[in-house]
């Protein structure tokens, strides 16, 4: 993938509404394999809406991690039934779960950086590279708000590790202008965004923030965070912009 191609989409895209963004985005990928990875969270309802709404050819699918808020497994169902569609779950490898319990503790995350990165390597990232296996194109729920990381990412990158091209369409949203957009539409969401979890992850590794804190001030929330950056890997790989 070349810069100027990148450049190319990043001004083609550049200003269009999600449905128009979408659209486009399969006449372009036309018979390529496109992926909308959810966690389920309001950015990923918005995009969720406007693919399943619009019946695009765009899989959907989430990762499962065994660890979700209870609220976040009834979404899934709830989302299914308003749309008529399915949301592709992709589960952890069952005895690499295993051995982790086993040498690490269920919870042995807490205990150090390299111990979260594992249980997420085996929860999350494993899986993600089983979903986008032959995908073109892998669609994501990030915005430039969410942290001082991610305010530097583009509408559209590529993965150099996944050989694959990322498309960010809310990149650019406001919190206000999901919130606007989930009302309008009717689109469910997850309660626990009214209790204060603007962000959410696995349960265990989630709190809710106090007024003025960061958006992701509540992931892994007992990390040096200038270290970490707050990420799990899931959107660390090498980029080109
Ligand atoms: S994370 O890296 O910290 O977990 P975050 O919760 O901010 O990510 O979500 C950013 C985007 O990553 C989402 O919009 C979605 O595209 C993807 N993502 C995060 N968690 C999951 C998940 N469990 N399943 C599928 N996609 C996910
Ligand atoms: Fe494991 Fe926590 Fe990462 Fe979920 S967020 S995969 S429970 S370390």
């Amino acid at each position: 993938m070349d810069k100027q191609t990148l450049k190319n989409l990043n001004e083609q895209f550049d200003g269009l509404a999600l449905s128009q963004s979408l659209t486009t985005l399969t006449s372009v990928f036309k018979n390529q394999r496109i992926v909308f990875s959810s966690s389920l969270g309001l950015e990923d309802q918005v995009i969720t809406d406007a693919i399943f709404s619009h019946s695009l050819p765009i899989t959907v699918f989430t990762l499962d991690t065994l660890r979700l808020f209870k609220e976040t497994e009834a979404l899934i169902t709830e989302t299914e039934a308003r749309y008529q569609q399915t949301i592709e779950r992709y589960t952890p490898n069952e005895k690499a779960v295993e051995e982790y319990i086993q040498t690490e503790g269920l919870n042995g995350f807490y205990e150090s950086i390299d111990k979260r990165k594992k249980c997420c390597y085996i929860r999350k990232i494993e899986p993600l590279n089983r979903a986008l296996k032959g995908a073109a194109v892998w669609i994501t729920g990030i915005r430039q708000e969410q942290s001082k990381f991610r305010n530097n990412m583009q509408l559209f990158e590529y993965d150099s590790e996944r050989n694959l091209i990322k498309f960010n369409p809310l990149l650019q949203w406001s919190t206000e202008e999901l919130w606007d957009t989930i009302r309008t539409n009717n689109i469910p969401f997850n309660p626990l965004h009214l209790k204060g979890y603007p962000s959410i992850g696995c349960e265990p590794c989630t709190r809710a923030i106090k007024p003025g804190e960061d958006q992701r001030a509540g992931r892994w929330w007992w990390e040096n965070q200038e270290q970490t950056k707050q990420e799990c890997g899931l959107h660390t790989s090498q980029v080109t912009k």
